[in-house]
């Protein structure tokens, strides 16, 4: 079995659907509201977690109902919830999230609790990150937490996949301790100062995050899979055909898969077309962790390596 420690965020998802974005100043009558489980640390966590590995989250909670919720979400899915800490002061995070009849979304987070993850909460985890074969870490809390999680990653050698999502600046210091990192267009835009919107910006944006002192680099496509580059060179990794119903959390399907199958000694190649499966499965589905894909329906890919 694999072992992942994700250090991140919870947030209770409040999504509606809606024919189309609301301007700014407009109300629009929207369809179906839906309230669950979220946060992309604890996104990702479900996805690893339903395709077989052993999760450790690591996160920051309120005193609320929210809370409690998050709690039974985790331990549903079979993950370890003994190193999620309690604010007495900040309530469980939240995310207004509206969806429009392509699936797209807008996202508007508050990171409450998770927000104030110290460095204290993280190293009450170091014997799970210890023990991890990967540690997974994403920029929706606070930086003084991700630091701290690749400073105990370093120490005891793990492996550490930066999904840097919400865009944050990132010192370049840290970004060399991390092995794999794993942004979208936008992010890696706006960590490379270049404009990434094809394979080709994001091949030179992948090659700068390459020459930076990082291992491999993943930039996300969307519905175009995604471009990898690792020492031996770089390549573009196709997409899953899948009918889009709410793309919220596809970002998530794919790191935690990711950081399954590359725990599990999967060649990046084949990892990679994994994670873009189970990025498809999520997007067929509403909501985000609800969303994640089980082993089984990976299993029906056939992928080879
Ligand atoms: O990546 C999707 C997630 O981002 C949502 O679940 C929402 O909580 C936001 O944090």
């Amino acid at each position: 079995m694999t072992k992942i420690t994700v250090v991140g965020s919870y947030v209770t998802d409040l999504t509606a659907r809606t024919p189309h974005m609301p301007k700014p100043g407009e109300t629009v009558l929207g369809g179906p509201f839906r309230m669950g489980p979220g946060g992309k640390g604890g996104n990702q966590a479900v996805a690893a977690a339903r395709l077989g590995a052993e999760v450790t989250m690591v996160t920051k909670l309120g005193r609320d109902l929210f809370a409690e919720e998050a709690r039974r979400n985790f331990q549903e899915e079979g993950i370890d919830t003994r190193f999620i800490s309690e604010s007495a002061e900040e309530a469980t995070g939240a995310a207004l999230i509206a969806v429009d009849d392509h699936g797209e979304n807008m996202i508007v987070v508050t990171l409450g609790a998770c927000g104030d993850l110290s460095a204290a909460d993280v190293a009450e985890a170091e014997e799970a990150i210890a023990a991890s074969d990967v540690v997974l870490l994403q920029l929706e809390t606070s930086m003084e937490a991700v630091e701290a999680a690749v400073a105990a990653a370093a120490e005891h050698d793990r492996m550490v996949i930066l999904n840097p999502a919400p865009f944050q600046p990132v010192p370049d210091a840290l970004l060399q301790q991390v092995d794999c990192i794993t942004p979208n267009e936008t992010e890696a835009g706006l960590l490379t100062g270049m404009e990434v919107n094809s394979r080709e910006t994001a091949a030179a944006a992948a090659d700068i995050l390459f020459e930076k002192g990082i291992g491999i680099v993943i930039i996300t496509l969307g519905g175009d899979g995604c471009y990898v580059r690792e020492a031996a060179g770089g390549y573009h990794v196709p997409a899953m055909r899948a009918e889009v119903y709410d793309t919220t959390g596809a970002g998530d399907a794919f790191n935690g898969a990711l950081a399954h199958f590359l725990a599990e000694g999967k060649p990046l190649a084949a990892a990679s077309r994994l994670a873009n499966a189970a990025a498809a499965i999520s997007v067929t589905r509403a909501g985000t962790a609800p969303a994640m894909a089980y082993e089984h329906e990976l299993e029906a890919y056939g992928i080879e390596e």
